[in-house]
């Protein structure tokens, strides 16, 4: 007997492209609900070849269903996954609502597999913002080889990471360019068509943005707590992938060729990095696939032991839905936890 597998914020971008993985990988789910606001309901998203209809996260009923993916923002999260979970359903969290509550797991299976156990204490596990994710990836085993003692990261982040509403502003901003209609604004503080914005989520105290700040506290509890990473997030008018260009100071000698050849045996990298036009890997390339590609791999010479490379992902899967659903395998491969209906 399988599992009984909710999706809420199944309307969004991250929420349909949790329902295409499950799918494509083959989860293990008897039944799969999808589930939205009120706004959505009766409305069709696809799972593989069927169609499900979408119902109320207000008002369903969770204690037969094993596993929440959750991905209707941070507000939605906090008022629901505690009770959710309560009811004996594990939530797999995409917003940033838990990620920083030292009861709650935050995990990238590739990095920090174990750290999963204690998840029961709430029945909540986090998953990490979509930039960290595909970061932790490829630092992971870099720093297990040669210990990394600072990162500077710089992001060149797509619009869907700002969810649909997103996506629509770039394409409409885009086609206004061309036919000469006035531009609007809405979900960006400014244009984005044609431009790039150094700016994410909200400003704190100290002049850095939050999505800079969850680059580095994520890094941290995923990695090692005495690595210094410093951010600068831009938005970038890419509709998906995230890029990353990535300064890495490490504690012993690691050359560009020990690094190449690390990262090519590394879980979930895939390398691509020849010296010659078009052999490296673009957002527009990465996007639909699961990997998290890295290219441009060089010493740094300006410090002992330096490397800079170019990390790039698509951030609905390996930085959102893909990282939930592995999440999701890995509850289920290491016998964490059983169908409850097959267990009443
Ligand atoms: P809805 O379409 O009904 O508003 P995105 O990040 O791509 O904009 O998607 C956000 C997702 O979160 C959507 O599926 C959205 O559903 C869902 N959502 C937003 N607010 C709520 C809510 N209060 N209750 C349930 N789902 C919500």
């Amino acid at each position: 007997m399988g599992f009984k597998i909710a999706v809420a914020g199944a309307t969004g971008n991250v929420g349909r492209e949790m329902l295409n993985i499950l799918s494509e990988r083959g989860f293990p789910a008897d039944e799969v609900v999808a589930l939205a606001s009120s706004r959505s309901v009766g409305t069709e998203v696809s799972y593989g070849d069927k169609t499900l209809r979408v119902t109320n996260l207000d008002t369903y009923d969770f204690s037969d269903t094993d596993i929440c993916l959750m991905s209707a923002g941070g507000a939605v999260s906090q008022k629901y996954s505690p009770k959710i979970g309560r009811e004996g359903c594990v939530v797999i969290d995409n917003s940033s609502a838990w990620r920083y509550d030292s009861e709650v797991p935050l995990i990238v299976p590739e990095v920090n597999a174990d750290a999963i156990s204690m998840f029961s204490k709430k029945n909540i596990i986090a998953n990490p913002n979509c930039s960290t994710a595909q970061l932790v990836v490829a630092l992971k085993p870099l720093h297990d080889r040669a210990k990394i003692k600072r990162v500077v990261v710089s992001t060149y982040q797509s619009v869907s990471g700002a969810g649909k509403d997103g996506m629509d502003e770039l394409f409409n901003q885009t086609r206004a360019v061309f036919v000469a209609d006035p531009i609007e604004s809405k979900k960006f503080t400014k244009r984005i068509a044609f431009n790039v914005i150094p700016h994410i989520d909200v400003f704190m105290e100290d002049g850095y943005t939050k999505e800079e700040w969850k680059v580095l506290a994520e890094t941290k509890k995923m990695l090692d707590p005495k690595i210094k990473v410093t951010c600068t997030a831009v938005r970038v008018p890419v509709f998906i992938g995230h890029s990353e260009s990535v300064n890495i100071e490490f504690e012993n000698e690691i050359t560009a060729d020990e690094a190449r050849e690390i990262l090519r045996e590394a879980p979930g990298c895939l390398v691509v990095d020849k010296h010659e036009n078009g052999g490296y890997v673009t957002p527009y390339e990465c996007a639909g696939e699961d990997a998290t590609y890295i290219s441009r791999i060089r010493e740094d010479a300006t410090v002992e032991n330096g490397l800079n490379i170019w990390i790039v992902s698509d951030n609905l899967r390996k930085g959102a839905a893909l990282n939930a659903v592995q999440i999701a395998e890995l509850l289920v491969n290491r016998g964490l936890i059983k169908p409850r209906k097959q267990a009443a």
